[in-house]
């Protein structure tokens, strides 16, 4: 399933497969002028001829490797001759190579995305110029080693891939840095920016205030955890005293998502014995 909604000159599309009728594991692409960032999961490659045919895309760019982001890379290459996809260093060889990876995602993953096609791929520049679009490239580590983010300065839009998603974000994945997401929150407080554009499919208006509210909730949650942690609590007393018990995500994938992933990675990072 691909659903498309305007954002006045960015362009939203929902992908996602249907189960039961309904989206599950929808993640969202997005479109200015040119460029398409991110290309969604394998699963809905046969609706993308279709549903990019009014976008004339010309460049691809992959905030990350992960396989709902670049699944669709390939087809696009080949039916609409985008070229190489535009990644971090780190992951153009996960990108044009997936079988040095595919073969370590979980069941949850193959069902809600697939396995991703290899495709081509080369490093992103600092500075990207698309249509009347000007980006600056940021590295944004902690989802993963070779996350990035855009921000278009002039429209204050920064596309944030799937380092944002909430401002009150209580599951990680199990392979997820807290310390690493917050070090990269701050970075892009640095800049001036107005809307957030998410992997997830949120467009937070006042994405700023957003983004600080993420920071000050991990940050008092990570002292929360090292007092308790000092206290002598163990990290699953620690998830249920401040998070509470994990939500039907941590068993939808098998353990993968889970509240306990953000303590230990938090406690990882902060305490000190
Ligand atoms: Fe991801």
């Amino acid at each position: 399933m691909i659903t498309t909604r305007e954002f006045g000159p960015v362009t939203q599309f929902t992908m996602g497969r249907l189960f039961g009728g309904k989206p599950v594991y929808t993640m969202a692409c997005y479109y200015v002028d040119g460029l398409l960032i991110d290309s969604g999961p394998a699963h809905v490659a046969e609706e993308i001829p279709a549903a990019l045919a009014p976008y004339p895309v010309r460049t691809v760019v992959n905030t990350h490797h992960h396989e709902d982001h670049i699944g669709n890379n390939a087809i696009l290459q080949q039916q609409f001759g985008t070229g190489p996809a535009l990644a971090h260093p780190l992951a153009v060889p996960r990108i044009s190579d997936p079988t040095s990876w595919i073969a370590r995602l979980l069941p949850y993953q193959h069902f809600a995305w697939g396995s991703p096609p290899a495709s081509a791929a080369a490093a992103i520049p600092d500075q990207l110029t698309v249509g009347r679009h000007r980006y600056a490239v940021i590295h944004t580590p902690g989802h993963s080693d070779d996350h990035i983010c855009l921000l278009e300065p002039d429209e204050g839009w920064l596309f944030t891939g799937d380092l944002f998603l909430s401002e009150r974000t209580e599951l990680m994945r199990s392979d997820e840095d807290a310390g690493q997401i917050l070090a990269s929150l701050r970075r892009l407080l640095d800049y001036e920016f107005k809307t957030i554009f998410c992997g997830s499919g949120r467009v937070v208006e006042d994405g700023r205030r957003a983004l600080a509210t993420k920071v000050e909730f991990w940050e008092h949650l990570a002292t929360e955890a090292c007092r308790l942690r000092a206290q002598g609590r163990e990290p699953e007393e620690i998830r249920q005293a401040l998070l509470g018990e994990e939500s039907t995500l941590h068993s939808l994938t098998g353990g993968d998502f889970g509240k306990i992933h953000l303590i230990n990675s938090l406690l990882r990072c902060f305490y000190r014995s």
